[in-house]
C-alpha cells in the first residue's frame, strides 16, 4: 500500500538553558500530529532537534569556563531525556553542530553566492558593547540594549546579504495562492502587511564571533544563525547529498509547528531561500500562541520557569500531555496554572473518562461475573450513542487537519460525556435487579464498552500510555485489530470478553495542597 507522507517539524531550540514548559507545549503538540496521522494510515516523519550556534551560547559556555561542544553536548542531552519523558517519539534529531548540517548550509550558502542573490555590503546597527550584540532600532528598548538595557552605540560591520527584496512579489504573489500556507489567519495578515512596507535585505554573516559555520567563500565570517537554523529541515533530510532519499520522499513538509514569535522567520526567510533555491515550500507554517504565567513571560531571571519534568513526576506523562493539548486551542495564547491542570485531571480524566471505565467494569464484575456479553437490537437511547460514536472519528479527523488539538479532544470528551449520560438514563443498577431485563442489561454495559474502546483509540495519540492499561481492563490486549483507527466500525468488541476493572488510571488531585 502507497501510505499518504506527512513531514512535521518542531522549532530545533537553543541549547542556552533547560527546556521549559513552554517549549514542551510546541513539542507535544507537534509528537501528537505526527502519531495521529500514524494511526491515521500515514507514513510520517518527524522532526526535532537543537540550534546550537550564535554568540548567546558561545558566552553561556564561556561564562562556564566550557568550550562551547562541551557545553551543548550537555544540555542537547538534557532535551533528549526531556523528550523520552514526554514519550515523544521523533524519527531524527538534528544538531546544527553535526557536520552532516553544516555541509548543506555551506553549500546553500554557496549557490546563493553563486547565483548572484548573496553579496557583500556592510551592516549598520546598534551595537552593545558589553554583550557584543547589533540590534535593530526596531529591537532597542528606550532606545537601549534589550538585553541588558545598557547604552548601544551606531557601528558599521562587513557582512553578506540575501537579496531578500529580490523576491518581496513573487512571495506575496505566493502567499495569496496558498491562502492555507500560514496558519491562523491572523497571523498571515500581520505577515502580508509586513512584507507590504518593504522587505529589506537580509545580514546573513557576521564577523563579531565565531561559534558559527563559516562561509566557505570568506572564512572570516560565520552564517548567520536563522539561515543555519532553517536549512535544519532539509539538512535532516539528506538535501543535496549521495544519499538523498528522506529528502525525496518526504520535502515539501506538511507542517512547521512554531511558536508566534518565530513565524516571521519561517514565512518570509524560509520561504524565500527555498525561492531562491528552487525547491518547493512546505505546506503550511502554524505558528501557536504562548503559554504565559500571570507573572508573565517564563524566564529564569524572574524564577517563574515551570519545569515539566516535575510535573511528569508528581502528575504523570499522559495528564500533563493531556492538559497542554486540551487547555490552550493551538493558535491561541493561554495561561499555565497548576490549579487548572489539576481541575482537567480531576474533571476531563479522574471524572469522566477514568471514573466511566472503572463503573462499567465494577458492575461487569458484578451483574455479569465479569464476561462481557452481545447487546440485543438496540433501542432509541442506544440509537443516539451509537451515532454520535460512529461521528466521532470523522470529527476527530476533520479538527486534526486543521490542527485544532484542543477541538479534537473536546469531541472524544463529547463521546465520553454522552456515554456518562446514557449511564445515568439507562440505569444499570436497576436494571441488575430485574431478571426480566437481562437482555437490555446487556446491550447497555456492551454499549458503554464499545464506547470506552473508541475513546480509548482516539485518545491514544495524545497519551500515548492510557490504552496499555485500558485494553487489558476490556480483556482485548492480544487483540491489537481492536486498537487501530480502521476498527472503530461500532459492534466490533466481541462478546465474552473477560472484563476486569484495573488500577485508577488517573487519582484525584487534592486541590487544597496545591
Ligand atoms: N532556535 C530558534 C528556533 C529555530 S527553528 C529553525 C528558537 N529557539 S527557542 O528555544 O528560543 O524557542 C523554540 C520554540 O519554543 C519557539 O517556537 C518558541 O515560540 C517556543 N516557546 C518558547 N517559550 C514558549 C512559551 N512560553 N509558550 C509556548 N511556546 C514557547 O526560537
Amino acid at each position: 500500500m502507497n501510505k499518504k507522507r506527512f513531514y512535521i517539524t518542531t522549532p530545533i531550540y537553543y541549547p542556552s538553558d533547560k527546556l521549559h514548559i513552554g517549549h514542551a507545549y510546541t513539542t507535544v503538540a507537534a509528537d501528537s500530529i505526527a502519531r495521529f496521522k500514524k494511526i491515521t494510515g500515514h507514513d510520517v516523519y518527524f522532526l526535532t532537534g537543537s540550534d546550537e550556534h550564535g554568540q548567546k551560547i558561545e558566552r553561556s559556555a564561556q561564562a562556564k569556563g566550557q568550550s562551547p561542544i562541551d557545553y551543548v553536548d550537555k544540555i542537547v542531552e538534557s532535551f533528549k531525556h526531556l523528550w523520552d519523558k514526554l514519550d515523544v517519539e521523533y524519527n531524527d534529531f538534528i544538531r546544527t553542530t553535526e557536520d552532516r548540517h553544516k555541509r548543506v548550509v555551506q553549500m546553500v550558502i554557496e549557490q546563493l553566492y553563486k547565483q548572484g542573490d548573496i553579496y557583500k555590503s556592510s551592516y549598520e546597527g546598534w551595537y552593545c558593547t558589553p554583550c557584543e550584540t547589533f540590534f535593530t532600532e526596531y529591537q532597542l528598548v528606550e532606545g537601549k540594549c534589550p538585553d541588558c538595557n545598557r547604552e548601544v552605540e551606531l557601528l558599521q560591520e562587513e557582512s553578506y546579504f540575501f537579496r531578500m527584496s529580490k523576491y518581496a512579489d513573487r512571495w506575496l504573489k505566493y502567499i495569496e495562492d496558498n491562502p492555507d500556507f500560514i496558519q491562523p489567519t491572523s497571523r498571515r495578515n500581520e505577515m502580508i502587511s509586513f512584507v507590504k512596507q518593504g522587505l529589506e535585505d537580509l545580514c546573513v554573516s557576521r564577523t563579531t564571533f565565531d561559534w558559527g559555520i563559516k562561509v566557505p567563500f570568506d572564512p572570516k565570517h560565520v552564517v548567520y544563525v536563522w539561515v543555519d537554523a532553517l536549512t535544519n529541515y532539509i539538512s535532516a533530510l539528506g538535501y543535496g547529498t549521495e544519499d538523498d532519499r528522506l529528502y525525496q520522499k518526504y520535502w515539501p513538509a506538511n507542517v512547521h509547528l512554531v511558536g508566534k514569535d518565530i513565524v516571521r522567520f519561517h514565512t518570509i526567510i524560509w520561504p524565500i531561500m527555498l525561492m531562491a533555491l528552487d525547491l518547493p515550500l512546505p505546506k503550511k507554517v502554524m505558528g501557536h500562541g504562548w503559554l504565559l504565567l500571570d507573572s508573565g513571560k517564563m524566564s529564569k531571571s524572574k524564577g517563574n520557569v515551570v519545569d515539566p519534568l516535575v510535573l511528569i513526576e508528581k502528575y504523570g506523562v499522559d495528564a500533563i500531555r493531556y492538559y497542554l493539548l486540551r487547555e490552550l486551542p493551538l493558535g491561541s495564547d493561554g495561561y499555565y496554572s497548576e490549579e487548572a491542570l489539576a481541575k482537567r485531571i480531576n474533571v476531563d480524566l479522574a471524572n469522566d473518562y477514568g471514573n466511566l471505565l472503572s463503573r462499567t467494569t465494577q458492575m461487569i464484575g458484578k451483574y455479569q461475573q465479569g464476561l462481557l456479553q452481545k447487546p440485543q437490537a438496540p433501542g432509541d437511547l442506544d440509537a443516539e450513542l451509537i451515532d454520535l460514536a460512529a461521528q466521532t472519528p470523522q470529527a476527530v479527523e476533520d479538527a486534526m487537519e486543521k490542527l485544532e488539538i484542543s477541538n479534537a479532544l473536546a469531541n472524544i470528551w463529547k463521546l465520553v460525556g454522552r456515554a456518562n449520560k446514557y449511564l445515568e438514563e439507562t440505569s444499570p443498577w436497576v436494571l441488575a435487579k430485574d431478571e426480566s431485563q437481562a437482555d437490555r442489561l446487556n446491550t447497555v454495559l456492551y454499549n458503554v464498552m464499545e464506547v470506552i474502546r473508541f475513546a480509548t483509540v482516539m485518545i491514544s495519540p495524545f497519551m500515548p500510555n492510557i490504552p496499555g492499561k485500558v485494553w487489558p481492563q476490556l480483556g482485548i490486549e492480544e487483540k491489537p485489530e481492536l486498537h487501530t483507527w480502521e476498527s472503530l466500525k461500532w459492534g466490533q468488541l466481541p462478546g465474552g470478553t473477560k472484563v476486569h476493572k484495573g488500577e485508577v488510571l488517573f487519582p484525584r488531585i487534592d486541590l487544597t495542597k496545591i
